[in-house]
């Protein structure tokens, strides 16, 4: 197996997009940033120098960090936030892993534009499940600000009302040539009649989930967030910011320029969205360019069933891997809530005295800034985070009926759930009507899970375990949770460590949608794991 060494400088750098120039962060001024390419079993050894004027820390979602839990990245969960000025090398090795995964920023708002491909090969020797494209693109979804994205977070904030949403989704950074302004600005992907190519595509919005679709041309999805799946066919991709899908299209329509394009798919009533399309062009060789290109069907914006029959026909190539017995039977609710401002360190200036905001199992996720969690915990340093998640909802109601007011109030807190190294684990991850009922991309650190069952309304624990799927259900990183639904997952705790689960929608990370796991290795200690890297920034 190979090690790759890259220097990653986190700098500033004006892009210009929909007649507007921006200040942006960047990696080496690339944007998207830089695609890394990898083996399974290799290692990488990024060294990150920030050269911007935000601290910053970068997450390589997906991968797993089998015992380099301190390479993760998430700000004040497994390591301080790399400061202007400072450097933190990155070290990890994949480990059974294949496919498509990404990088992105994970502190505050700054993965709008801080982001990249991570491309996970077969070994040498071996090969895709499937027969061999004659070429790849990565095909990176995303969204521009006419503003600098820290501002309108920050601004968001403040006021306690919901953040002023993107001025265009992106394909590859560029918007397309429906935007007014922005004739210039197309992904152009070249293909030569007749040929079956790899689309990676990767969900790098930062809160918006997105249908994609091309015109003309069918996709067979072949795998998502790094893991196989059985082949299917299909018109439209549903994918949710954090998780990718590869798809095979192939070339067989007549030589012509044909739009690729993505809108969102929002299914909350009331809530503000970005609903402009963005494109890029799929041009075949030999083809006028005069032509405008067609554009594909896309679903409105609130086709739920849509989206959901498209979740549904994920299947794992796997068998056999599913925990069937359980030692963590877990429930979290997953709400949307507003409180009053007036509750101590919850200042605002929202209308009607409230702000938004959100939580599992009543909980609102509140980050520690003096350390982070796992250097706590390393430590043993008191005081920066408790033990007290609950396991189940403080209070058990109609979770998709008409909620009561009374229990919208989250306890805000930094709370951590302990889980046994080895156990095996289940979560019924519950949408609420709090508020308002929205899809929650719930993204888990260090694991990849078993989606074992989704349904409508409240999950029964009686009827409806006897119609999960424990033979073929796809493994994942990333899994929304069905708006006035429920979905299952299960895996087992074997990497040690304090990992992050949180909604990946950045906006409701900011309002508490996230909690953390702490792995332990043996006795209530982190042990055995590796030993924190020398230049681990401190808070
Ligand atoms: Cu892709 Cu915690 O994130």
């Amino acid at each position: 197996a190979a090690t790759h060494h890259h220097n990653f400088v986190i700098q500033p750098k004006s892009e210009r997009r929909l007649c507007n120039n921006q200040v942006i962060m960047t990696v080496n001024g690339q944007f998207p940033g830089p695609t890394l390419e990898v083996r399974n079993g290799d290692t990488l050894v990024i060294k990150v120098t920030n050269a911007g004027k935000y601290n910053i820390s970068l997450h390589w979602h997906g991968i797993r960090q089998m015992r380099t839990p301190w390479a993760d990245g998430p700000e004040y969960v497994t390591q301080c936030p790399i400061r202007p000025g400072g450097i933190y090398t990155y070290r990890f090795t994949i480990e059974d892993q294949e496919g498509t995964l990404w990088w992105h920023a994970h502190s505050k708002w700054l993965r709008a534009t801080v982001y990249g491909a991570l491309v996970i090969y077969p070994k040498l020797g071996s090969s895709y499940p499937f027969p061999k494209p004659s070429k790849e693109f990565p095909l990176i979804l995303g969204e521009w600000w006419n503003r600098d994205p820290m501002q309108v977070l920050r601004q968001a904030m403040v006021t306690g009302a919901a953040p002023n949403v993107s001025d265009a989704y992106t394909i590859n950074a560029q918007p397309g040539d429906l935007y007014a302004c922005s004739s210039q600005d197309t992904s152009i992907f070249p293909v030569k009649s007749g040929e079956t190519f790899l689309l990676r595509i990767i969900n790098a919005a930062l809160n918006q989930q997105l249908f994609f679709a091309i015109a003309n041309h069918q996709m067979t999805v072949v795998e998502a967030d790094a893991a196989y799946t059985k082949p299917f066919t299909t018109n439209v991709v549903m994918i949710g910011p954090g998780q990718t899908t590869n798809v095979l299209v192939t070339a067989n329509q007549p030589p012509g320029r044909y739009y690729m394009a993505a809108t969102a798919y929002a299914s909350a009533p009331g809530v503000a969205f970005d609903n402009t399309t963005t494109t890029a062009i799929l041009e075949y060789r030999r083809s006028r360019s005069s032509s405008r290109p067609v554009l594909p069907q896309l679903p409105v914006w609130n086709d739920t069933n849509t989206a959901n029959a498209f979740t549904a026909r994920f299947r794992s190539i796997y068998r056999g891997k599913v925990p069937l017995r359980i030692d963590e039977n877990l429930f979290f609710t997953i709400n949307l809530g507003q409180i009053n401002c007036s509750r101590p360190s919850f200042r605002c200036q929202a209308p009607n005295n409230t702000r938004f905001t959100a939580s599992m199992n009543n909980v609102s996720f509140m980050l520690p800034t003096r350390n982070s969690i796992l250097q706590a915990m390393y430590q043993n340093t008191p005081g920066v985070f408790t033990t007290d998640f609950p396991p189940v909802p403080p209070v058990q109601f109609d979770y998709t009926g008409n909620v009561s007011r009374g229990l919208w109030t989250p306890v805000p807190g930094t709370k951590v759930y302990r889980l046994k190294f080895g156990s095996h684990v289940q979560i019924i991850l519950q949408n609420t009507n709090i508020v308002t009922v929205e899809d929650h991309p719930m993204h888990l650190h260090g694991y990849h899970f078993f989606v074992v069952g989704t349904g409508k309304g409240n999950f029964n624990p009686t009827t409806d375990p006897a119609r999960f799927n424990l033979v073929d259900p796809p493994a994942r990183n990333t899994v929304g949770t069905t708006p006035g639904g429920w979905v299952a997952i299960r895996f087992v705790a074997d990497n040690p460590g304090v990992w992050l689960m949180h909604c990946h929608l950045d906006v409701h990370i900011g309002w508490g949608l996230a909690m953390v796991f702490l792995v332990e290795n043996g006795v209530g200690q982190l042990q055995s794991l590796e030993s924190p890297p020398l230049d681990l920034p401190q808070c």
